[in-house]
């Protein structure tokens, strides 16, 4: 049968020069859309951590797609780290870089309960910028970041060089 490598490379669509000039975006559109496709996906990501975490957390936008069905897949639930201005309640806020722009993720106060071991999904590890500024605001909260799981890490950008001693799980390297 076909292994997670070969179906992302079936699958995967990779757009040169989007969304600007010498960027080559990785598109996982196609994989969600598969009838298999999110299932392998969110299967091959939760394996590593079995046992390890009380909730998953996904990152608007592209990670709530594996967030939400890894929390239903687990039965755990899930907690919405969202971009700035979002959320309705008391939040956290934090700033971060990108490989492109820069950005401001949120999450609500009372959400998460200290200590609670909190499993990261999103979609690709770039900079690091993105779940580095997620780790921070679940550290905020008093929760404790069992794990960080992604489908691609780009290489050469050394993102998970920015994530410290957390364990970071990808399903696939690529090139950036
Ligand atoms: C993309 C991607 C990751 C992040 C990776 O999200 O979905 O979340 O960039 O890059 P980094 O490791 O350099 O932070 P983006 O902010 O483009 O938005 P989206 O998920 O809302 O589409
Ligand atoms: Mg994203």
């Amino acid at each position: 049968s076909e292994s997670i490598t070969e179906l992302l490379d079936r699958l995967c669509a990779i757009v040169p020069d989007y969304p600007q000039p010498g960027i080559s975006f990785k598109d996982l559109t196609p994989v969600f859309a598969d009838p298999t496709g999110l299932r392998r996906l969110v299967d091959e990501l939760l394996a590593p951590f079995a046992g390890q975490f009380d909730i998953v957390a996904g990152l608007e936008a592209r990670g709530f797609v594996l967030a939400a069905a890894a929390a239903y897949a687990s039965g755990t639930g899930m907690l919405t780290i969202r971009k700035a201005g979002k959320l309705p309640r008391e939040v956290y806020r934090d700033e971060y870089t990108l490989e492109y722009g820069s950005g401001c993720l949120e999450i609500h106060r009372d959400e998460v309960a200290p200590g609670t071991r909190v499993l990261i999904l999103d979609d690709v590890l770039a900079t690091g910028g993105t779940v580095g500024s997620a780790v921070r605001l679940i550290e905020k909260t008093g929760a404790v970041v069992a794990g960080i799981g992604v489908v691609l890490e780009l290489d050469g950008l050394d993102g998970r060089g920015r994530l410290g001693e957390h364990q970071v799980v990808s399903l696939q390297v690529v090139h950036s």
